[in-house]
């Protein structure tokens, strides 16, 4: 076995160890796990008691010589990896670009921070609906031409299972699980069978709805001209004109006037109005005793407006030039 030390040590001596491919060589048939100085350790259990002690010596030597040896290697391939390397440390890094949020987010979560600034509670509720509460519950009669006048997408026709055409169904959620005073608004996505450069089959809407004693169409009109004044900005102009709603008695439109390229123009945002008694009792709340009001805006108008974006398929296609831009 003392020989077969020798020519190992021999060997360790003759490596070149100077990439590393050459250590890893290296390691694979001498100092490694299945490499030639772990056999020999192997052996060693079955040498002869009487030669143990200079096998032992003559092993540790090597063991010793085979780590110097590595370790001589490792250190000259890492002082010169950078010279040798091919990577250039001048060339410009990689830039991370970052998401931009999408404007019809950016409208939501302003609309919703403005309400919830004078104490308004964000609610929200399921996408898929009953007839209960996106139609009965709100006063519209079974054969009310509000119904098709609204076009809806219908996921069970004899269940009446649909998907919600405006978010006044959180309205009625709420009413009907809590007690007054209620102030909330819910925003969210609802759908309606119409398409085109104004309309989509899917939009989003922020509901308003303030329930409580003594509660007055102008306590209604003097929140409104608070959004718009914060939305719009101070000197926005507006104006109401009737309207009529299933669920609000009376009920009004709000529009706002807007110059565009030197033109006054009159522009639609919002409907709204006092909440019918028939809601209120429908939902199991005393119209005696309480009144309320509620209001509903489209998301995607109010952001159609303020940017000056005139299809709003644009917002659904997600193409990064347009999106970039806000
Ligand atoms: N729900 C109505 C719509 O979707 C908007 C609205 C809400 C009108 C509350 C009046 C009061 O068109």
């Amino acid at each position: 076995m003392l020989d077969e030390i020798a020519e190992i040590a021999e060997k360790v001596k003759s490596f070149e160890l100077k990439s590393n491919t050459d250590l890893e060589n290296y390691k694979r048939e001498i100092s490694g796990k299945n490499g030639r100085l772990n056999d020999l350790f192997e052996k060693f259990k079955t040498v002869p008691g009487d030669q143990k002690k200079d096998v032992g010596k003559a092993l540790n030597e090597l063991k010793i010589l085979v780590n110097e040896k590595f370790g001589a290697g490792l250190e000259f391939v890492e002082s010169n990896s950078t010279t040798k390397s091919d990577v250039d440390y001048t060339l410009p890094g990689k830039f991370l670009s970052f998401g931009k949020r999408h404007p019809l987010n950016l409208v939501n979560e302003e609309v919703i921070d403005i309400f919830e600034k004078i104490g308004f509670i964000t609610k929200e509720g399921p996408e898929v609906e009953d007839d209960w509460h996106n139609f009965s519950a709100l006063n519209f009669p079974p054969d009310h031409p509000a119904r098709d006048m609204q076009d809806t997408f219908f996921v069970n026709k004899e269940n009446n299972i649909l998907l919600r055409t405006h978010t006044s169904s959180v309205q009625v959620r709420t009413m009907m699980n809590e007690k007054p005073p209620i102030r909330i608004i819910s925003p969210g996505r609802v759908y309606r069978c119409d398409s085109d450069a104004t309309h989509s089959p899917v939009f989003h809407q922020c509901e308003g709805l303030y329930i409580d004693k003594n509660v007055s169409f102008s306590d209604l009109k003097d929140v409104l001209f608070y959004f718009v004044r914060s939305y719009f900005g101070n000197d926005t102009k507006v104006r109401f004109r009737p309207s009529y709603f299933p669920f609000t008695e009376p009920s009004a439109e709000m529009d706002i006037g807007w110059t565009i390229d030197g033109k006054f123009k009159w522009m639609e945002i919002l409907g709204c109005g006092m909440v019918d008694p028939n809601v209120l009792k429908n939902c199991g709340i005393d119209p005696e005793v309480y009144t309320g009001y509620a209001f509903g805006m489209g998301i995607e108008r109010l952001t159609m407006l303020r940017y000056k974006i005139s299809d709003i398929r644009l917002f659904y296609e997600n193409d990064l030039r347009f999106i970039n831009q806000f």
